[in-house]
């Protein structure tokens, strides 16, 4: 058996596309949607990940702002700065690049976004509203798996699921996002025995970690659909997932590459869900929809 590769990219420029139809709608209407980004500090990992929302935004049709602020802005002009977006009308989607620079109290910063504007669906509101399994803003790069999931016809209603990671930003509303699909999640960290032992019955196993390749063929349930999430850039510049793609390959039957696999999908929700944020402030498309 040889993982068929799953391919990001591909179904990201679909959504991507879905997404500009939408917003001819909106603008039709007298809406362009907008994405307000913020990047404080100068971590150059993030500053090529908010360069790649803000052109896929262009592409898309939305208009998009990227405001940078100094690594040393206080808190309060920091989250003053955040007020002055939400009530901002041009602004339908909020983004603060994380991580944030030492100093700077992440959850503080994203609980002053207005929920409605929440594109990351990092704030209380969003992450409960998942939790209880209503209708939210979800976190991109999970939803994006999800997607990709759906697209590739995986069967997750009774699969055992299993997440390596436990973060706010991918790891625990992955889990969650599986266990409402209905998804037997087991969820793994630093401090789980037996690692390979659990990765080993997972149907579905979503590496989430940062530590590059660490997901060997020996890990891996044969036939099960693996999910790269890392991002991981070697000593030679190259970049690598949390999987070792190439060991993995022939025990799994599908194969999330990177890059190419879920990191397009993280944007193409990013784009969504501004628009969907568009779309309820316009009245415009189904209640509480998320279309996509
Ligand atoms: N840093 C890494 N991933 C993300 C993300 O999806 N959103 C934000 N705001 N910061 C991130």
């Amino acid at each position: 058996m040889t993982a068929t590769r799953i391919d990001g990219k591909a179904l990201a420029a679909e959504i991507l596309a879905e997404s500009a139809v939408r917003v001819s709608r909106l603008r039709a209407a007298g809406t362009i949607p907008g994405l307000a980004v913020v990047l404080v500090g100068e971590d150059p990992a993030s500053k090529v990940y908010v360069k790649g929302k803000t052109a896929a935004c262009e592409k898309a049709g939305l208009n998009s702002w990227l405001h940078t602020m100094p690594a040393d802005t206080p808190q309060e002009r920091l989250i003053a700065f955040v007020k002055q977006l939400n009530s901002d009308p041009a602004v339908h989607g909020i983004l603060v690049q994380l991580p944030l620079p030492k100093g700077l109290d992440a959850r503080a910063v994203i609980e002053a976004i207005d929920p409605a504007k929440d594109a990351d669906g990092f704030n209380y509101v969003n992450v409960g509203a998942l939790v209880v399994g209503e209708e939210a803003f979800y976190p991109c790069t999970p939803w994006g798996v999800m997607k990709m999931l759906e697209h590739e016809g995986v069967k997750v209603e009774g699969a055992h699921a299993v997440v390596i990671g436990r973060s706010t930003i991918v790891g625990k509303p992955m889990a969650m996002l599986l266990l409402n699909a209905g998804a037997t999640v087991t969820v793994c960290h630093s401090k789980t025995q037996d690692l390979p032992g659990i990765t080993r019955q997972g149907d579905i196993l979503v590496a989430a970690v940062g530590r590059p390749r660490m997901v060997t063929a020996d890990m891996v349930k044969p036939g099960a659909v693996v999910i790269d999430v890392g991002i991981n850039r070697l000593p030679d510049g190259k970049l690598c997932g949390d999987v070792d793609t190439e060991g993995v390959s022939p025990v799994a039957s599908r194969i999330t590459p990177v890059p190419g696999g879920v990191g397009p999908m993280t944007i193409a929700m990013l784009v969504a869900n501004t628009v969907t944020a568009a779309e309820r402030r316009a009245g415009i498309g189904a209640p509480g929809s998320r279309i996509t």
